[in-house]
């Protein structure tokens, strides 16, 4: 379970989704500081998004600040920035859960699926950082145009998916304060495919001149999931 106390740093958190999901965290009482490589600028989003909210639930600090300043770490990066990003903030994350949003596209053909060496962004940063650290994979497939629309209510799963059973249903609860069912999806390697779904839905976006495209996932009741 989420604490209500819980801190969490969204590393990232100045561009669409991170700040969607900031929001989205925010509004259901819980502080989030979110991270830039400017300090300055991180402050001047995080003030935008607290006008929004109507209250001073957001911070903003540099990124390595800020990933020192969570309980929970949120990084979403595009997967240029992604090994940069993990290396400057890596001393900040020992111990902890470091949940990846990233979802490695080619901006010359988004729609396409692209598919890297280790089969995931979220693969690779846990063979990055190592043991010292939990990375659960999720969020990829949630349209930032949704998230922050704060009255719209998300018709979307998020699949999550990670080798800590406890990290996970810690980042289901969340999925959950932010509106949305999270499942649990299996082991971190089944990011690679929901990370290419991202691919899959800006193709469906554009075939169907829609914004944002999201999956549901049916036939699964809503009891916990078992345990063996
Ligand atoms: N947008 C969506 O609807 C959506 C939906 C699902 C999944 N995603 C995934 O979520 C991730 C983030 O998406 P986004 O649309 O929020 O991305 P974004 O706005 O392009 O980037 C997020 C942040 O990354 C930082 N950044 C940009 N270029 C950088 C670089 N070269 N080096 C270091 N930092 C850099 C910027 O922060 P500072 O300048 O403040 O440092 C920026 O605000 C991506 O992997 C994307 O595929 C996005």
């Amino acid at each position: 379970m989420v604490e209500d106390a819980t801190t969490i740093a969204v590393i990232g958190g100045t561009g669409s989704e991170g700040s969607g999901l900031s929001l989205r965290w925010a509004k259901a009482g819980l502080d989030v500081i979110i991270g830039s490589r400017k300090a300055e600028k991180a402050g001047r989003v995080a003030g935008e998004l607290n006008e929004k909210l109507a209250e001073e639930r957001i911070g903003g600090l540099a990124n390595r600040d800020a990933a020192a300043a969570g309980v929970l770490d949120v990084v979403l990066f595009r997967s240029a920035a992604h090994r940069p990003i993990l290396e400057d903030i890596q001393p900040a994350l020992a111990g902890k859960i470091l949940i990846d949003v990233t979802a490695p596209i080619d901006p010359k053909n988004p729609a396409r699926v692209q598919i890297l060496e280790e089969g995931s962004a979220a693969v690779q940063a846990q063979a990055f950082l190592g043991e010292d650290v939990t990375v659960v994979a999720a969020f990829q497939n949630i349209a930032a145009g949704h998230l922050q629309d704060l009255d719209h209510d998300i018709d979307s799963d998020v699949l999550v998916c990670g080798d800590d059973r406890a990290a996970k249903e810690t980042v289901i609860d969340l999925a959950g304060r932010a509106g949305m069912r999270g499942l649990d999806a299996g082991p971190l390697i089944n990011a690679t495919v929901v990370e290419g779904m991202t691919s899959v839905l800006i193709a469906l976006n554009k075939r169907y001149k829609s914004r944002n495209a999201g999956i549901r996932i049916t036939n699964i009741s809503d009891q916990r999931p078992v345990t063996s």
